[in-house]
């Protein structure tokens, strides 16, 4: 039997290792009292969905340099905003890009809203987006569940239900470990934990911050999970 994982020994670890993002607002300088700029956020949500980071860090600084803020970008030219998005694939991300920041200049006085009901309602912005703008941007106690996440709690649980039916018992997994403190740094340190340690081929288990709760780890099943369904 293993005991059940905390929030806590995940943030920890994260406060020793989350890596460098431009985008990100290190743990040390979050707890300090420094807030994410959610536009920046918004930005590398949008991009990251179907891109890595290492493809995307270039794009994001290319796009702050010229458009810093919402209002810079809703002001755009559509041409440049396509241009500047070539080679980032999904073009209908950059064009509701452009639509999103318009709309938050035109129905939130160019500022965005700290409110999960109301991200979800401006163009581009699904679940996905708007539980991560929640979450990493204003703090809202939001779950987060990308591939990453999906990975880790199929093994935290030693859940053999294939991918997608298992979403659902993953989601609620991942919602159940979700702090009320701390939700964007918690949010960010289940993706680097995804992408560092819990990884899909060769998890690096014996220096895992969850690895006395895991329960794959206890039986041996971490590589062969997430499993999923053939297509
Ligand atoms: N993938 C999507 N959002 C991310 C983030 N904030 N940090 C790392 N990887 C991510």
């Amino acid at each position: 039997e293993t005991e059940t994982p905390r929030a806590a020994d995940l943030l920890e670890w994260y406060d020793r290792n989350a890596r460098i993002m431009p985008w990100r607002v290190p743990p040390a300088a979050r707890r300090a009292g420094t807030a994410p700029d959610p536009y920046r956020v918004w930005l590398s949500e949008v991009m990251l969905q179907q891109t890595t980071v290492a493809a995307v860090t270039a794009y994001f600084n290319r796009f702050t340099a010229r458009w810093p803020g919402v209002a810079d970008l809703a002001a755009a030219e559509d041409g440049d905003v396509m241009g500047e998005w070539a080679g980032l694939g999904y073009y209908a991300r950059a064009r509701n890009l452009l639509k999103c920041a318009r709309a938050v200049v035109a129905e939130h006085g160019g500022t965005f809203p700290a409110d999960h009901d109301a991200l979800l309602k401006l163009p581009g912005i699904g679940p996905y987006t708007a539980a991560a703008i929640s979450a990493i941007a204003f703090d809202l106690p939001r779950t987060v569940v990308d591939g990453n996440v999906e990975r880790v709690m199929a093994r935290l649980h030693d859940i053999h239900t294939p991918l997608p039916a298992a979403k659902p018992e993953l989601t609620a997994a991942a919602a159940a470990l979700t702090p009320e403190r701390r939700a964007g740094d918690y949010a960010q340190a289940v993706m680097d934990l995804g992408a560092t340690i819990c990884t899909p081929r060769t998890p690096a288990c014996g220096i895992c911050p969850w690895r006395a709760p895991c329960a794959a780890r206890a039986r041996g099943t971490a590589a062969e999970l997430p499993k999923k369904t053939p297509k």
